[in-house]
């Protein structure tokens, strides 16, 4: 297997997943590894990486590393000291990875205002900071990459009112593109990944209490019928389609978006 993150130093939030499994920001922070790359995984929640790291370890080739810190991306000063740490060790930023994000259900009648701005920080805020911190860095360096993550909610109904996370996520695509504009001549790009409905560590731990009562097959099943594909995807799709879009393979590629969701977000029935 080719070493495109060979030597690179790339920072992944999130980087843990709520349960055991390939969640979005583990199955990215481990592909990192296996293609050479420092990583600095960030989680609010040290426990919550310790399979990361031993799948990372397991897998690490090429040189790749991995180490863990802890960084609660709702806050500034928690985002500001892990970057400056950042920094100070490594001395420079290649990659940035914004994964942390989730939803909450309901409409605006529905939904309280404090969750309204709880999931605003949560998915939209977070990407802001650490945006705001990471690019003075690349842009020292020269060049830079970030990958956001979205999520078919953003761009589509995808069968829940969960506007928040909608308008939050449609919020992350806007960003990237404007930042991808802003940082082109400094050899910045910025683009967006938007996975659909996945399989991953989420769905036994949350969605399945939230949507069916606890029953995950019959929750499973749900989101397969809207899937063309007759799989569904987890975070390793996600990866793939996050490594490519930070790789030089993608050096002519920035303010876009690829949608990870099997065919789901082309349907109208
Ligand atoms: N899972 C899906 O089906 C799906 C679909 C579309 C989009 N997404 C997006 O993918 C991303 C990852 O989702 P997932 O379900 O794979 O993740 P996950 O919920 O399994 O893991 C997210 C990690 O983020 C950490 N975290 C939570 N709050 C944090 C904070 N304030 N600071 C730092 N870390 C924090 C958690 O501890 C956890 O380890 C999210 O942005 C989500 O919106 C997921």
């Amino acid at each position: 297997m080719s070493a495109r993150f060979q030597n690179k130093i790339a920072v992944v939030t999130g980087a843990g997943s709520v349960g055991p499994g390939w969640g979005n920001g583990r199955a990215i922070a481990v592909a990192l590894v296996r293609e050479g790359a420092h990583v600095v995984a960030l989680d609010i929640s040290l426990r919550s990486m310790d399979e990361t790291l031993a799948s990372a370890r397991t897998q690490a080739t090429h040189g790749g590393t991995i180490e863990s810190m802890v960084c609660d991306v709702t806050q500034a000063a928690s985002v500001l000291a892990a970057i400056e740490a950042i920094v100070k060790t490594h001395g420079r930023i290649d990659v940035l990875v914004n994964n942390v994000g989730g939803s909450a259900k309901g409409g605006p009648v529905e939904m309280s205002e404090e969750v309204w701005d709880a999931q605003v920080d949560f998915n939209l805020k977070s990407v802001f900071l650490l945006c705001k911190h990471v690019l003075p860095v690349m842009e020292r360096n020269g060049r830079g990459a970030i990958v956001n993550l979205s999520s078919t909610s953003g761009i589509r109904w995808t069968g829940a009112a969960q506007v928040a996370y909608a308008a939050t996520k449609a919020g992350v695509i806007q960003l990237g593109r404007v930042v991808a504009n802003q940082y082109a001549k400094k050899g910045i790009r910025v683009n967006t990944v938007i996975p659909g409905q996945l399989h991953t560590p989420m769905v036994e731990t949350r969605l399945a209490l939230q949507r069916s009562g606890g029953d995950v097959q019959a929750l499973l099943a749900q989101r397969q019928a809207r899937i063309p594909l007759p799989f569904m995807g987890d975070g390793r799709d996600t990866a793939n389609a996050v490594l490519f879009l930070a790789s030089e393979e993608a050096r002519f590629i920035t303010g876009t978006e690829l949608v990870i969701d099997g065919g789901m977000s082309t349907r109208c029935d």
